[in-house]
């Protein structure tokens, strides 16, 4: 019989191969197939049993065929399964990428010097380095005609390229994403469903304090030019999100709304301006002038 690969061997590498081939085949993005789908452990599971259990069967068929053997043959069959495993090819590649001479061949390559004594063997050089100077002359090559002569791109050119990318990618994303909003970037924004969201969050948290129509109470007129602690988007947002000066009640909102929601209160509290409350309070602070 052959002597085969023993099993504590040949089930790992199986497995590992068709771990591998899955992994290169499933589509996953940066996250390792089994990870992004775990549903893949269930096969790569399903896949281990399978292979134990064909490795049971293969032995109850040797055993039952062992059982159909003449008694001399068994005893041919144990003598044969009883020896190790020989590890014959990877002793022969390794032999054979040394390329060592035995240590009795070793008269063949001796120099006829001798230096009180110390002789030396003209040993070849080992195959396994010369391949790899061989593989490095090929890649040297490749390299130069690819990146000096034909110029592929660099690293630098590389990273720059990258980058470019990456921002164009971050203009779209930023675009998309109108929660990605703070005091330096806000703009006013005018689309009926904001005024309108913004609307329903004044209405449920501002009036208490600003009043319905924005003309003032325990907090200042939010209609009139005057503006305590500056007025523009840019300010009211950042007003609304850090809150006013310590101690007159006019806490930070950022503990409570979103940077969206910020922005649209804002937009609408900043399109109250210029109407006229039933009741106004008396202005407060600067009068603002400068457009945002
Ligand atoms: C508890 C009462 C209270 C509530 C509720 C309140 N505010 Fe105020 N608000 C104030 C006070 C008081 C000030 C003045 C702060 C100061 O003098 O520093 C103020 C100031 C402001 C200012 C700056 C005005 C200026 O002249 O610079 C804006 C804008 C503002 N509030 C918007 C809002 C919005 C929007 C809400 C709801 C999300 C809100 N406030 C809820 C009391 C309140």
């Amino acid at each position: 019989m052959k002597n085969n690969m023993p099993w504590w061997i040949r089930i790992p590498v199986i497995f590992f191969l068709i771990f591998g081939l899955m992994e290169f085949a499933i589509e996953s993005g940066d996250q390792p197939a089994f990870i992004a789908y775990p549903i893949t452990l269930f096969f790569l599971l399903f896949v281990l049993f399978l292979l134990i259990a064909i490795e049971l069967i293969l032995r109850s068929i040797e055993n039952v065929m062992y059982h159909t053997l003449s008694k001399e043959a068994q005893q041919r069959y144990l003598a044969n399964s009883s020896k190790p495993y020989q590890w014959g090819w990877a002793k022969r590649l390794l032999a054979k990428m040394t390329g060592n001479k035995p240590v009795e061949e070793e008269a063949e390559i001796i120099l006829d010097h001798n230096y009180d004594g110390i002789k030396e063997l003209d040993n070849n050089l080992p195959p396994w380095w010369v391949y790899m100077f061989y593989a490095s002359i090929i890649f040297g090559i490749v390299y130069m005609a690819r990146y000096h002569i034909f110029n592929g791109d660099n690293q630098d050119v590389e990273y720059e390229k990258e980058v470019a990318a990456a921002q164009i990618d971050i203009a779209e994303y930023k675009k998309n994403a109108k929660g990605l909003v703070d005091a330096s970037t806000v703009e006013v924004l005018t689309e009926a469903s904001d005024l309108k969201a913004g609307e329903a969050i004044y209405q449920s948290n501002c009036v208490a304090c600003h009043m319905a129509d924005g003309g003032g109470g325990i907090g200042p007129n939010l209609t009139d030019d005057h503006w305590i602690i500056g007025g523009g988007i840019k300010n009211i947002f950042s007003t609304i999100s850090e809150g006013g000066r310590a101690g007159k009640g006019m806490i930070a909102w950022k503990q409570s709304l979103k940077p969206l929601e910020i922005a649209q209160v804002a937009s609408y509290v900043y399109a109250l301006h210029g109407q006229t409350p039933a009741n106004p309070k008396d202005p407060e602070g600067e009068i603002w002038t400068e457009e945002p």
